[in-house]
């Protein structure tokens, strides 16, 4: 496959309920990278399915994904953005590669020990989903001969699992597949809860205090950050060091991102002033991107033809690139010859 551009590819999962968190770990970087870089960005609705809800319908919450895509300036016309079940090859390279997985390296996995642990170890209640999850994500990668995935570190080792599997196919096979490399960003790539800064922000979080959703009301937004946790130093002191000053360095972050303006800069210029004075701050200029984020988003979500569109488009060029990949495991298993 010839190559213009590297290519990058990030997925999220649907959900309605994206936090700042998300935004600034994964999507800020996105509408970067569409002139550097050929970009796939997924939305991963089949491995929504591991984390079942009642009566689970996803076209609702993958259109809200998609429409907030956009608004955080994803242009489908530079980039590929699609929805992973309309690309069948995703399912069907998910196969073959489970079958060049090992058991013991999927168990080793952190945030399946993790979800584990959720269902207090009884493997009755455990779908077998879970346990695959990182072979449907190396497949998303593998499919498109990614170069680059920009992800948070929790999915680090995913990718290196994706690696692992990659290479593994390559030895037996020559080389099929491109080795993808994970592109973590320094700042921004974990942000903790509000009240308790040693804990990532998670939208699963059964305190809502802690997080800040995308698509919140900006009065919420604003009490939340007046009420989240900083320290007692005295006098204050307003500084980034993520051992000593959690609460202090994740609302830099936060302002940071929102402001595109570096960590150090506002450290510089806000140092000396009182916590709450900064969190004001914070509050203002988080409300203010918020709601010109939202406003952006209602007007891509009350057009669903418009987003259908973009979703039938995207799934197309996945589709075509991908196909080339699959095509060429299937060739080299002697799976493709009538
Ligand atoms: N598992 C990722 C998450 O929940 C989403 C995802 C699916 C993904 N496939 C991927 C991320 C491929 C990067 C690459 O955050």
């Amino acid at each position: 496959m010839i190559k213009l551009k590297p290519v990058l590819f990030s997925a999220v999962q649907p959900s309605g309920d994206l936090t700042i968190g998300n935004y600034i770990g994964a999507m800020r970087h996105w509408s970067k990278m569409q002139n550097d870089y050929e970009c796939f960005y997924c939305i991963a609705d089949l491995h929504a399915l591991t984390t079942q809800n009642k009566n689970m319908f996803l076209q609702k919450t993958i259109l809200d994904t998609l429409a907030l895509y956009l608004a955080c300036g994803i242009d489908p016309n530079k980039n590929i953005i699609f929805v992973q079940s309309h690309v069948y090859q995703h399912s069907q390279l998910n196969w073959i590669l489970s079958c060049f997985s090992r058991f013991n390296e999927l168990s080793r996995m952190t945030q399946f020990k993790y979800k584990k642990t959720m269902f207090k170890n009884d493997y009755k209640g455990i779908n077998v989903g879970l346990f695959n999850y990182p072979i449907l994500m190396a497949s998303d990668i593998l499919l498109y001969q990614t170069d680059l995935v920009p992800v948070g570190k929790d999915q680090k080792q995913h990718l290196e699992l994706t690696r692992d599997i990659a290479n593994r196919f390559n030895a037996l096979y020559g080389n099929v597949f491109t080795l993808p490399e994970a592109l973590i960003s320094t700042h921004g790539c974990k942000i903790m809860s509000l009240l308790d800064p040693t804990k990532k922000m998670s939208k699963s979080d059964s305190n809502k205090n802690n997080i800040i959703f995308l698509l919140e009301s900006i009065s919420s937004v604003a009490l939340k950050i007046q009420n989240s946790v900083t320290d007692s130093d005295l006098p204050p002191k307003i500084y980034y060091d993520t051992r000593k000053k959690r609460g202090i360095s994740n609302l830099l972050e936060i302002l940071s991102a929102v402001t595109y303006k570096d960590i150090d800069i506002l450290s510089k210029e806000l140092n000396g002033i009182m916590y709450s004075e900064f969190k004001k701050i914070v509050s203002e200029n988080v409300c203010n991107f918020l709601s010109i984020l939202q406003k952006s988003y209602f007007n891509y979500r009350n057009d669903e033809n418009y987003l259908k569109k973009v979703a039938q488009d995207g799934a197309i060029k996945a589709s075509l690139q991908s196909k080339k990949v699959l095509k060429r495991v299937h060739s080299v298993l002697g799976m493709n010859w009538i």
